[in-house]
């Protein structure tokens, strides 16, 4: 079976496919027959060397899709054929984060999901959706989870109250979907006006060029008749940050996920305790936040923007797609072409 993996140095250049013997589950393993992945900008640091704690040689990537082809004697949790998705932490079933839950992820540094054949903790897998295809349900563990988490588990998202999402990738595209199905009202702001439309058409309420209009905190602020913006998914760091303190509202939430231009920035405190701000940062989620969010995207037949669909040898150009940033949704990888 066919492996992917990052091996002399790190860098796309260095993604090389293998063979390997197929595995065999130990106890309490299962071994999942991968059908598809998508792509995560945290894979494109990861393959660049900048994850944290990873050693070569690595198979990367966090999120796929399989059927289950073999289970341990004793395994009753999952049998062969059913649907599932690999967990991001595979060690983080429920309840609250701990350093032990969090610190085996797939992809960096447990090896992840581009391997035709997986072996994992019969624990560490859930069902996919049944109005969903394999390359849908591949995008699920980390983006939407993400999105989920930031809006529904941590920040508590009312129908009445708004959301701004910085920019049309994998997370803010499925926050633009499940706020809208919870009846919030979304600002998306985005270099692109094609990309504006697009989030139009999904529902997005107010649409902010931040090329052309950098300070797109006061055009936040103004859409909300100056009051400010209840949640913002601050996706952006260091080029972002600052203006999303100015966006919220007094007493509003800034969900810190992502770091898209770079990691450190000045903070200005006292928009933090002035506005009496929460900043919530939060990294995925548990095989029970993963639950809960499919039983929701089933409920709606929330089906997620899928941006391309490559063949499984095509890992490089994956990245290279992401790295472009001019994708909407996910990039994904179908195994079985
Ligand atoms: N904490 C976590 O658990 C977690 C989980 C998932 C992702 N993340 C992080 O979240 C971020 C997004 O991940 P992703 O996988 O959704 O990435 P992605 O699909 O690559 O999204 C990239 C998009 O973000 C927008 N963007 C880039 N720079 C921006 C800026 N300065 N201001 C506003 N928008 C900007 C662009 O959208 P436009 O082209 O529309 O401008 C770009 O296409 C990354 O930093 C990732 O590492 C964190």
């Amino acid at each position: 079976m066919k492996v992917w993996e990052v091996q002399s140095h790190w860098g796309i250049d260095a993604l090389t496919a293998i063979d390997r013997a197929a595995p065999v589950p130990g106890s309490g393993e299962i071994v999942v027959r991968m059908r598809a992945a998508s792509v995560n900008y945290r894979d494109l640091l990861t393959v660049q060397g900048q994850g944290v704690g990873n050693e070569l040689p690595l198979v990367p990537f966090s999120d796929g899709a399989g059927e289950v082809l073999e289970v341990d004697t004793g395994v009753t949790r999952v049998a062969p054929g059913d649907r599932v998705c690999p967990m991001f932490f595979p060690s983080w079933i429920d309840g609250g984060p701990t350093a032990e839950k969090r610190s085996d992820p797939l992809g960096g540094p447990r090896p992840g999901v581009l391997q035709e054949e997986m072996v994992l903790d019969a624990e560490a897998v859930a069902p996919v959706p049944e109005h969903l295809s394999m390359i849908e349900a591949a995008t699920l563990p980390c983006a939407a989870l993400t999105a989920w988490r930031a809006l529904v588990v941590e920040g508590g998202l009312q129908a009445d109250e708004t959301v701004l999402l910085q920019g049309t990738g994998g997370v803010a595209t499925f926050a633009l979907q499940f706020a809208k199905a919870l009846g919030a009202r979304v600002i998306v702001i985005s270099s692109s006006d094609e990309k504006l439309e697009q989030a139009r058409g999904r529902g997005a309420d107010h649409l902010i060029n931040y090329r052309t209009t950098p300070e797109w905190q006061d055009a936040a602020l103004e859409v909300t008749g100056g009051a400010g913006v209840d949640h913002i998914l601050e996706l952006g760091g260091r080029e972002t940050i600052n203006r999303s303190l100015q966006a919220a509202r007094v007493g509003g939430k800034v969900l810190i996920i992502g770091v898209l231009s770079g990691f450190s920035q000045e903070i200005a405190m006292r928009s933090i305790y002035g506005k009496n701000l929460r900043l919530i940062g939060l990294s995925v989620g548990s095989r029970a936040h993963f639950e809960a969010m499919t039983a929701f995207v089933e409920r709606h037949r929330i089906h997620p923007v899928i941006d391309t669909v490559l063949p499984f040898d095509s890992v490089p150009a994956a990245l290279l797609r992401m790295q472009s940033a001019r994708h909407i949704g996910k990039i994904c990888l179908d195994f079985t072409i």
